[in-house]
C-alpha cells in the first residue's frame, strides 16, 4: 500500500475487531484512502462500501474492495502485468513533468510510468482487471518515488530507492463481495444503504488529499492537467469544486455533524485526533440519542482509556479535552451494544 497521510494503518486490528465485536455483516468505509481498513472489515467477512473523493482512491476500491478474488483469473492477471512490464520508455507527460520539470521520479522509471500507464488505457479499458493495473501502477511507483510521503515537494537529492527499477506486482485481492464509491462523502451517505458499521476518518485539518497526492490523482485521470509552482500541481487545485469541506475549519463540524445525520448505521465509529479541528466534546455532542464511548491510543502505546462519556446512570458526563497528541475512536449506537464492542476492544493496539 502507498505511503499515506493519516492512514489508519496501527488502528486496522483494533477496528477489525470492533467490526467482528458488533458482529457485522455490512459496514461503510467513508473516507477510505489506501482502503486499509475496508480490506480489513473485507477480510472479516464483510460486505463494504469503501467512499473517497480521490481518484486514486477510487482505484484502490476497486481494486481491493469491489473485485472480488474469486472472480479474478490469476493467470490473466499475471500475464496482463508481464505484458505491461515489458512496455518499451515512452518520453511523455510524467517523465517532463515529474521527472524533469520536478523531480518525484528519476527520468528512467517516468518513461516506464508514462508508457505503462498508455497501455493499461489502450490494452485493458474495458477490462475488470483495469483498477487492479492501475493499483499495481500506482503502488510501485510510490515504492521508487523520492518524497517524504506527500506531494507538495520533493527531496532535493535523489532518495536511495528511486534508483531502483520501478517493478509491478500483482496485488493481493480478497474474496467476496464489495463496492467502491468515488465522491462527495456529503453527497454519497444519503445514497447508501442502512449498515451494521460505519467509519467515517475525515481529513484533520487544511492539509487537502488532492494537493497531497495529486501525482497519484492524476495518475489515474491520465488528463495531462496544466500545472503551477515547482511542485507541479495540478491547476484544477484552485478550483472550488477541488475543494473539501473537510478541509475548511468553518465548515469541517456542520460538514461531519450533517454526514454522521445521513448515515444509517447500527454502530458508528469516528476517527479524530487532538490535532483535529473537531473537538472531542464537540463530536460526541453530535450524538444525540446514541451512546459513546471513545478509545484512545497515543503515539508509542495503547492507552487504554475507555473514556466514559456516561456514567451509570447514563448521564453525560465529563470532559476529554486534556488528552493531547492523542488519536480517539469515537464508538457510538446502543448503549449496551457500544459497551459490550469497547470493552472488549483488543489492548495490543499499540501505535
Ligand atoms: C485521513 S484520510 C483517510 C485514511 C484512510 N482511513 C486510510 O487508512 O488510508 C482522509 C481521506 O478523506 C478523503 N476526503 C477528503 N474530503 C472528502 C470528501 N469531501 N468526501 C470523501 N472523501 C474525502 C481524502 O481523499 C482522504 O483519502
Amino acid at each position: 500500500m502507498i505511503k499515506y497521510l493519516g492512514s489508519k494503518r496501527r488502528l486496522v486490528p483494533v477496528l477489525g475487531e470492533l467490526l467482528a465485536r458488533a458482529g457485522a455483516t455490512t459496514a461503510i468505509d467513508l473516507f477510505t484512502g489506501t482502503t486499509r481498513v475496508a480490506q480489513e472489515f473485507k477480510r472479516r467477512g464483510a460486505e463494504v462500501w469503501a467512499v473517497d473523493s480521490a481518484a486514486y482512491s477510487r482505484a484502490f476500491a476497486e481494486c481491493y474492495v469491489a473485485s472480488d478474488a474469486e472472480g479474478v483469473d490469476r493467470a490473466k492477471l499475471e500475464a496482463a502485468i508481464e505484458h505491461l512490464e515489458a512496455a518499451p520508455g515512452v518520453d511523455g507527460y510524467v517523465t517532463e513533468t515529474f521527472c524533469r520539470r520536478s523531480r518525484y521520479f528519476q527520468p528512467f522509471n517516468g518513461m516506464r510510468i508514462d508508457a505503462i500507464r498508455d497501455a493499461i488505457d489502450s490494452d485493458f479499458r474495458a477490462s475488470p482487471l483495469y483498477p487492479v493495473l492501475l493499483t499495481s501502477l500506482l503502488e510501485a511507483a510510490d515504492r521508487v518515488d523520492s518524497t517524504t510521503g506527500v506531494q507538495m515537494a520533493y527531496l532535493k537529492e535523489w532518495a536511495p530507492r528511486s534508483s531502483q527499477p520501478l517493478q509491478l506486482r500483482v496485488p493481493e485481492l480478497l474474496a467476496g463481495p464489495g463496492h467502491a464509491v468515488g465522491g462527495d462523502a456529503l453527497t454519497v451517505a444519503p445514497t447508501l444503504p442502512e449498515v451494521d458499521v460505519a467509519y467515517l476518518d475525515p481529513p484533520y485539518n487544511q492539509h487537502r488529499y488532492f494537493t497531497n497526492y495529486h501525482v497519484w490523482e492524476t495518475l489515474v485521470r491520465w488528463d495531462a492537467p496544466a500545472h503551477y509552482g515547482v511542485a507541479c500541481k495540478r491547476l484544477d487545485a484552485r478550483e472550488p469544486r477541488t475543494h473539501s469541506p473537510f478541509n475548511t475549519r468553518a465548515t469541517m463540524g456542520t460538514a461531519l455533524a450533517e454526514l454522521i445525520r445521513n448515515l444509517r448505521a447500527r454502530v458508528t465509529i469516528v476517527s479524530i485526533s487532538d490535532e483535529s479541528w473537531v473537538s472531542l466534546d464537540d463530536l460526541v455532542a453530535v450524538f444525540e440519542t446514541d451512546a459513546v464511548e471513545v478509545l484512545t491510543f497515543d503515539s508509542r502505546r495503547y492507552v487504554g482509556a475507555q473514556i466514559g462519556i456516561f456514567n451509570p446512570s447514563g448521564e453525560r458526563v465529563g470532559r476529554v479535552s486534556h488528552l493531547r497528541n492523542r488519536e480517539h475512536l469515537v464508538v457510538a449506537g446502543e448503549r449496551t451494544e457500544v459497551r459490550e464492542i469497547v470493552a472488549s476492544a483488543p489492548a495490543a493496539a499499540a501505535l
